[in-house]
């Protein structure tokens, strides 16, 4: 298959959350540099991958387009908003041939379903974004592992991604990124 290049995006807290107890992104992990950053990586993708809930909860005004995972997929299908996928009967690779038969970016928004998925999939690379002096209590983590009491650093370490520069996006709170590669 032609090369296929998966690039994860996430804002956490500093305990390493993507959501609230509810499942909503709260407030404090909303900020107009780490979106503005993260919709520019978007048009550099060729198509987004998220779960059903976060597809749901985010409009698509661009009509990029994207691959949601839902269990109510028989294994790819097109409907009228893009590509459903259920990675439980079809493999990732056979689904990605169907969508970007030449290849491409694929950018992976989560949310921790999904995370975890790519995870075994693998990422060639991991924007993390933090939102510094943040604490989301009883949150939704980034990874599964982050509720064992890993941190985000250890499990994007230990899949072989290696932490890049921590650049500053917005200074005041403050909001940084550090992209982790192969
Ligand atoms: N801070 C951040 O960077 C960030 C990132 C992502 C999301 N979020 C936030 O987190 C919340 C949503 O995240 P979430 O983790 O609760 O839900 P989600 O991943 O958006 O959606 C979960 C749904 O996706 C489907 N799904 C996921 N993995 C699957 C798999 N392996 N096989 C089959 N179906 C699968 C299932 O749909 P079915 O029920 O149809 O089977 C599941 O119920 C939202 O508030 C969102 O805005 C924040």
């Amino acid at each position: 298959m032609s090369r296929v290049e998966i690039h994860g995006y996430a804002i956490v807290s500093d305990n390493d959350r993507i959501a609230d107890a509810a499942g909503r992104t709260p407030d404090v992990l909303r900020n107009d540099a780490d979106w503005a950053y993260f919709q520019a990586e978007l048009n550099r993708s060729d198509v987004t991958v998220l779960g059903r809930l976060g597809h749901e909860a985010n409009p698509n005004p661009r009509n990029r387009v994207r691959m949601i995972l839902s269990s109510s997929s028989q294994g790819i299908e097109m409907r009228g908003d893009g590509w459903w996928w259920n990675p439980e009967r079809l493999s990732w690779e056979e689904a990605i041939r169907r969508v970007l038969p030449h290849g491409g970016r694929v950018a992976v928004p989560g949310g921790r379903q999904v995370f975890d998925l790519f995870l075994g999939i693998g990422y060639d690379a991991f924007h993390l974004t933090r939102a510094e002096g943040v604490t989301v209590p009883d949150g939704i983590a980034l990874f599964s592992e982050c509720d064992e009491g890993k941190s985000a650093e250890t499990v994007l370490s230990a899949v072989g991604l290696k932490p890049g520069p921590r650049q500053v996006l917005a200074a005041a709170a403050p909001v940084s990124l550090v992209i982790w590669q192969r």
